[in-house]
């Protein structure tokens, strides 16, 4: 099978997923134009129209059920909703299943605009992170419920942010506060929740982005905290594709945890981009069993600063924090604070 190289990490985060592909291309058009061009007969492969009509348009093939299952999770993401949901929106889909004589065909064929692809991937890997079946990772650490992690929290949000609310940026992050820049300096929030961090920061001086997936969270976020001056973006670990930065500071608070083994490395990279020469990582992981309600690992500090070391990031601190400001028992925190080599 020839797979154009756009199209590569659309097929692997489908395979990822669990999907079957059986042809994929990055723009129908083209390659129907380069087969003709190379023909004595060119108006025996892909008339005039068919190329126009395909140009700029990539093509996956994949089972019916599987194409179905795809459009169904897709058309519940913010950025493929409509262009799933209504054929006549602006970058909409092509999805067809054609038609032979012996009935339907076993496959589908999905054809999107090959300037969606960036986007595909992220919101493939948004997918990944949130529709987790069991063993899928098979971590023993692993602790995971069909429903997967955004289900938890957007299910959860109003009694979340009564938690999360319930305690001061200053007290839960106080073992790292002397790692702040002076303001102004440019902060993202990454998996900001609520917003209790970002909001705190901003009332500190600083420019806050913060970003969260989970639409329920962010809602509550702006609205919460709609004096702060944050600007609230959706956005997942690990493309982050909604913010540029540079940043002078980057803070994961109670986030870390819930990212796959395959995608920490990536995250991290990504991270390190985002950060000035100088800048600082901030990262807090919750420690102990996994709770059964959402996906959630049990991460050592000294993995995430042997992943900062591979991205040119320095480990300044790792923390004990100790005891849960929350009370429970069985929750303990650990902070790993990084700092980017200048130049
Ligand atoms: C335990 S909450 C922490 C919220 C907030 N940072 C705080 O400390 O109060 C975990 C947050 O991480 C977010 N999250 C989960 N997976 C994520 C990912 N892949 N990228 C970014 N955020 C994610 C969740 O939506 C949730 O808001």
């Amino acid at each position: 099978m020839d797979i154009d190289t756009e199209m590569v990490p659309v097929i692997r985060e489908l395979w990822r997923l669990g999907f079957t592909t059986t042809a994929c291309c990055q723009d129908v058009g083209e390659a129907t134009a380069g087969v003709r061009a190379q023909r004595d007969t060119p108006l025996g492969y892909g008339g005039d129209g068919f190329i126009a009509y395909h140009r700029g348009y990539a093509l996956v093939k994949m089972p019916t059920t599987d194409a179905q299952r795809l459009a169904t999770l897709l058309a519940d993401t913010e950025a493929f909703g409509d262009r799933i949901r209504r054929p006549w929106s602006v970058g909409s889909w092509r999805m067809n299943v054609p038609l032979e004589p012996e009935g339907p065909s076993a496959e589908a064929r999905l054809h999107f605009p090959r300037t969606q692809i960036p986007e595909l991937v992220a919101a493939l890997r948004w997918l990944s992170a949130s529709v987790v079946s069991a063993g899928s990772y098979g971590s023993g650490m692993e602790r995971t419920s069909g429903a997967g992690i955004q289900a938890y929290y957007a299910e959860s949000a109003e009694q979340l942010a009564r938690v999360y609310e319930s305690i001061s940026f200053e007290s839960v992050h106080e073992a790292l506060l002397d790692l702040l820049p002076d303001a102004p300096a440019r902060v993202l929030d990454v998996g900001a929740g609520t917003g209790r961090d970002a909001a705190a920061l901003a009332g500190r001086g600083f420019s806050v982005d913060a970003v969260e997936p989970v639409a329920e969270l962010r809602r509550l976020a702006a609205r919460l905290h709609s004096d702060a001056g944050v600007t609230w973006r959706e956005g997942a670990l690990p493309d982050l594709h909604s913010v540029q930065g540079p940043y002078d500071v980057v803070l994961l608070s109670a986030v870390w945890m819930h990212l796959s083994p395959e995608d920490r490395p990536i995250a991290m990279q990504r991270l390190a981009g985002l950060l000035v020469p100088g800048g600082t990582l901030l990262i807090t992981l919750r420690r102990g069993e996994p709770p059964v309600d959402r996906r959630m690992f049990d991460i050592p500090p000294e993995e995430v600063a042997g992943h900062g070391a591979e991205v040119g990031l320095t480990l300044l601190r790792i923390v004990d924090e100790g005891a849960d400001r929350l009370g429970r028992e069985a929750v303990r925190w650990n902070s790993v604070a990084l700092r980017k080599e200048q130049g």
